[in-house]
């Protein structure tokens, strides 16, 4: 099939970061389902955490911030929050036309000439109840942790939302009412980042490649080429996405949501879709991967979406925990491997304050490229790259009710995994790592590690 969309399909030399992702289990596609029940009743907005003020556009990175006072209520010019006919309302309301010169009259009237490109806003979110599943509380706390932990290396800031916004969107469709608010209430964020409260950031280095990548582009997920090829309801993963603020954007939602159960058609889309995927076996309820996949694969808007969408499939910008917990000790290994030969010129083993962690990370960047591991960079299974997200589909850690092809320990433990993986990048700023992946006790960094031993700190 040709697909008109932007798929990363070729490795190509350069740009190659992470591992692509190879074929799946068959059957993970029904996790999301299941997941999308458990988990992605996701909701209001609770609390905005992050650490740059809204009205910092800057980039993050080291260049001057300029701020200006926000006008009060009585005395800024008037902007498209002072129309009383906006709807925040995914499904009723009227639609929002004319987003993006709204967007940039806004920034001119706050005093900024435009929104700067690399400015991201992370939106995830869990349920509104108490989760039913044993430690589920804790292990959502542990997620939001570490999104925590890499918006803050990242400048990002995050929406962390636990409210079902939209009673209708229910299951995983509740994230397109949260995402569009997002983009209404950040008219100086250029893009809004949606990851599922059970995926990992597994790269604290890792910056996504905005600018080198994704210009010109709407819309970034994750898919796997030979599922694309066949039109799989899994080809795509509708759990971690990029989307830009941008009328566009708006409208893309707004179809998508369409075909979920906010809206009369969605026992029909459900019929459609079942007959246009080639592996929805007789299940006739209209997910919201599912429609993102008929979308951009199939339907007769696949030309003109497909060419502001696009699939990643060159890193792991979304990973199957399954594909990639059993690496992470070797991951691991590596990374400290190159650090330890890495000539102090490099500075890889210097102390530095977590603010200038971009720096580092770059250096090390460098440092394991080039050849300095052997093997190959990505290519699934066999690549030893830190993959930046993985997705723990199917281990529903809230409810506990995981999807019976996976062992509890399997689950558990790979969450762990995943979990002190990301952990140890971000302690090694504060002087401290952990004894072993599974293991709590806290060993301190010593001066020159890893060339000198970890010690216990007793
Ligand atoms: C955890 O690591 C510490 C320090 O190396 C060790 O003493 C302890 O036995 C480990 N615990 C387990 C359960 O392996």
């Amino acid at each position: 099939m040709a697909a008109p969309l932007g798929v990363s399909a070729s490795p190509a030399a350069g740009s190659k970061q992470h591992g692509a992702a190879p074929p799946g289990l068959a059957g993970r596609a029904r996790d999301a389902v299941v997941f999308a029940a458990g988990v992605a009743a996701a909701a209001a907005m609770l609390a905005l955490l992050g650490s740059a003020s809204v009205l910092e556009l800057a980039p993050w990175s080291g260049i001057p911030r300029v701020a200006v006072s926000a006008p009060g209520p009585d005395d800024g010019p008037r902007t498209f929050y002072d129309d009383p006919e906006l709807s925040y309302d995914a499904v009723g309301g009227r639609r929002l036309a004319g987003w993006d010169a709204k967007r940039v009259a806004w920034l001119r009237s706050r005093g900024f000439a435009r929104a700067s490109p690399e400015r991201v806003v992370m939106v995830s979110g869990s349920q509104p109840e108490p989760c039913p599943g044993a430690a589920g509380d804790h292990l959502l706390l542990r997620f939001l942790k570490n999104k925590l932990d890499y918006c803050r290396l990242h400048g990002i800031e995050l929406l962390y939302n636990r409210d079902v916004l939209q009673p209708a969107m229910t299951g995983a469709w509740a994230k397109i009412p949260i995402v569009r608010a997002a983009m209404l209430a950040h008219p100086e964020a250029e893009w809004v980042w949606w990851v599922d409260s059970d995926a990992v950031l597994t790269d604290m280095d890792f910056s996504l490649p905005l600018a080198a990548r994704y210009a010109g582009r709407n819309f970034v997920a994750y898919g796997w080429t030979d599922k694309i090829a066949r039109r799989s309801w899994l080809a795509i993963n509708a759990g971690v996405f990029l989307i830009r603020n941008c009328q566009w954007s708006l409208d893309f939602m707004d179809e998508w949501a369409r075909m979920g159960p906010a809206y009369p058609e969605h026992a029909r889309w459900g019929e459609v879709v079942r007959a246009a995927l080639s592996d929805k076996g007789d299940d006739a309820w209209c997910d919201d991967q599912s429609a993102l996949v008929y979308l951009l694969l199939v339907s007769s808007n696949r030309e003109r979406l497909g060419k502001k969408a696009f699939i990643e499939t060159e890193y792991f910008f979304q990973g199957y925990w399954v594909d990639v917990v059993g690496r992470l000790d070797g991951v691991a290994a590596r990374y400290e491997a190159v650090e330890r030969g890495a000539p102090p010129g490099l500075g890889l083993r210097r102390r530095h304050a977590e603010r200038e962690q971009p720096r580092y990370a770059a250096a090390r960047n460098a440092a394991v490229g080039g050849g300095a591991v052997p093997g190959p960079a990505g290519g699934g299974v066999e690549g030893w790259r830190r993959p930046l997200i993985t997705h723990f589909v199917g281990c529903q850690p809230c409810s506990g009710g995981r999807n019976p092809m996976y062992s509890r320990e399997s689950c558990d433990d790979g969450m762990r995994r995943a979990l002190g993986f990301a952990d140890d990048q971000v302690l090694r700023a504060y002087g401290f790592r952990h004894a072993a992946p599974l293991n709590d006790t806290m060993l301190l960094v010593p001066f020159d590690y890893p060339a000198a031993a970890p010690a216990r700190n007793e």
